[in-house]
């Protein structure tokens, strides 16, 4: 599904959420600043084409790492990275069984990522597999929207106006209809939160976005 759509993947983010997208992702890597020490390791979980990677390399000096299972979005994100020189990895590699050891990364990010694994539960696990102890973890992902009359609005937008759209640019009307249904299957706030924790996360907290249509989660792993 994602390779059918990864040539107009940039563009309907971009278009259907008003460039809202790229306040986001930069909201994630101002909020991890003080973890991007020069030389930290941030590996960036179901990167797509990048956008995420290539926001974190450009506001520090760690080493990036994006992976995705996806080649055509590991090419374009490939592509953006050497036209704007920019030293960010790209790894195909699947979240489930992430190709690196235990501990190997300060930094773990998954963007828009979480929702699309089979299993949430052992996503969390494995991030935290990698991750070392006392490492910072941030999740970006859609939500449920707190503002009862925003919330009604923005369904209608997501169910019946945004597959619409989407099917049009990208050719692959299922492609945005799945966007809406795994938002619905996927915990809220409050869930996910206790997912994490229950994963072994620690001092977890979230900020809604928007008025909840997107929500940052982050955490640490505990200690040991
Ligand atoms: C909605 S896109 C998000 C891309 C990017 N993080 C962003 O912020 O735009 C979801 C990405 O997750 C990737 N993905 C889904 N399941 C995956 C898995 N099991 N392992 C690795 N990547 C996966 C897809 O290939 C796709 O590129």
């Amino acid at each position: 599904m994602f390779a059918g759509i990864a040539g107009r993947y940039d563009l309907l983010n971009h278009l259907l959420s008003g460039n809202i997208d790229k306040r986001w992702r930069r909201l994630v890597a101002r909020t991890l600043r003080p973890s991007l020490d020069k030389d930290a390791r941030v590996l960036d979980v179901a990167c797509g084409t990048g956008d995420l990677s290539l926001v974190l390399e450009g506001v520090s000096e760690a080493h990036v790492i994006g992976l995705d299972f996806c080649r055509p979005m590991l090419e374009i994100a490939r592509q953006k990275a050497e036209s704007r020189a920019r030293s960010v990895s790209f790894v195909e590699g699947d979240a489930l069984r992430l190709p690196f050891a235990d501990e190997s990364f300060d930094v773990v990010t998954i963007a828009f990522g979480l929702r699309n694994l089979s299993s949430v539960e052992e996503g969390l696990r494995e991030l935290r597999r990698v991750l070392r102890p006392e490492g910072r973890i941030a999740i970006l992902e859609f939500s449920d929207p707190v503002v009862p009359g925003f919330r009604a609005l923005f369904r209608f937008y997501f169910t019946r106006v945004l597959p619409r759209i989407g099917g049009l640019v990208s050719g692959s009307r299922g492609a945005y209809e799945y966007l809406p249904d795994s938002v619905s299957k996927f915990p809220d706030q409050k869930r996910l939160t206790a997912l994490m924790r229950e994963a072994g996360f620690e001092e977890v907290e979230y900020r809604n976005l928007t008025g909840g249509i997107a929500a940052l989660h982050t955490g640490a792993r505990t200690p040991s």
